[in-house]
């Protein structure tokens, strides 16, 4: 694996072998993780074409735990506000020597034209396209879901929400298939999820009540309100009163069942702060492994070049 721009397609022994690395990187109280050397002398740039908290910072904090250096190219005083075009401004950050290209843009495909246009030593890694892919955000949610259940043959798993617009629900249903999860649920109102997720083996389910019952995973998304125009846009109100998770809906689910959300969330729109605060909640446990993911990621493709 030279790059990481997609789940789709990846060989099931490699996905479990991030998620077996990743593992490797945390101590045992899931809380730490340790610094290595399998990067030492490598330059990561991290090129964040659009906003990021979580993503941007786990992976500068992953590539200094493998002992990288890291740079973060801060776009919106980079020269790309000059009309720079991205194929230029990777020809630049090559010639400093880049070793890996930490990438996330609003457009779809983004990282496969960098990884098209650098050297074959460097490492282009995909930190979320348009509303195409999120990859390491569903390996860490993939990582999660192992950590709490175990086994993945045994799943129920209910993704709710935005969909459509969503990379980090298509990275997910691609790894949760690979993984042989027997049934994925897409819940969302019809404007929000699309008609071609039947064709995946996806269950799709229109209300919250059918789309969480009996569930062993919930996977709560937002409403990306900046991929939507006029018509899709429902108001915070009404899309809380259908689809917002709350304690009582949420006791609908398996009484052992996990919430996870990638962030950011809004709460009182998808999610109740009670369910965001609960003890079924994971998700700053998702963001903590999200590091050691990242990590595993930069290590696969790059812990053995020379
Ligand atoms: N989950 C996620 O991608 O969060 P950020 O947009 O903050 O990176």
């Amino acid at each position: 694996l030279i790059h990481l721009l997609s789940i789709e397609g990846l060989p099931k022994a490699v996905l479990t072998g991030i998620l077996d690395t990743a593992g490797t990187f945390l101590s045992v109280n899931d809380r730490d993780v340790k610094k290595v050397p399998l990067l030492r002398g490598k330059s990561v740039f991290n090129l964040f074409f659009e906003n990021s908290t979580r993503t941007r910072t786990t992976f500068e904090i992953a590539a200094k735990r493998l002992s990288a250096d890291v740079i973060n190219l801060d776009i919106a005083r980079s020269s790309t506000a000059k009309g720079e075009s991205l194929v230029d401004t990777i020809a630049n950050l090559s010639a400093m020597h880049a070793d890996m290209f930490v990438v996330r843009h609003s457009e779809s495909g983004a990282p496969y034209l960098i990884a098209q246009h650098v050297a074959p030593h460097v490492h282009v890694v995909n930190a979320g396209d348009g509303r195409h892919a999120h990859p390491t955000q569903g390996l860490l949610d993939m990582y999660t879901i192992r950590h709490y259940k175990r086994d993945f043959t045994q799943l129920r798993v209910a993704i709710v929400g935005d969909i459509v617009h969503s990379r980090v629900a298509r990275s997910d249903i691609h790894a949760l298939t690979t993984l042989g999860v027997p049934e994925i649920r897409a819940v969302g109102p019809k404007t929000l999820v699309p008609g071609d997720l039947k064709e995946m083996g996806v269950r799709v389910c229109h209300t919250l009540e059918e789309g969480i019952k009996d569930a062993d995973v919930i996977i709560m998304l937002r409403l990306q309100n900046e991929r939507m125009s006029g018509a899709l846009l429902p108001s915070a109100g009404e899309y809380f009163k259908s689809f917002g998770l709350t304690p009582e809906k949420l006791r609908l689910a398996k009484p052992d069942a996990i919430v996870m959300h990638p962030g950011p969330i809004n709460r009182g729109v998808e999610i109740d702060s009670a369910v965001v605060d609960g003890a079924q909640s994971v998700i700053l446990p998702q963001v903590t492994f999200g590091i050691a993911v990242r990590m595993a990621v930069m290590a696969t493709i790059a812990g053995n070049d020379a």
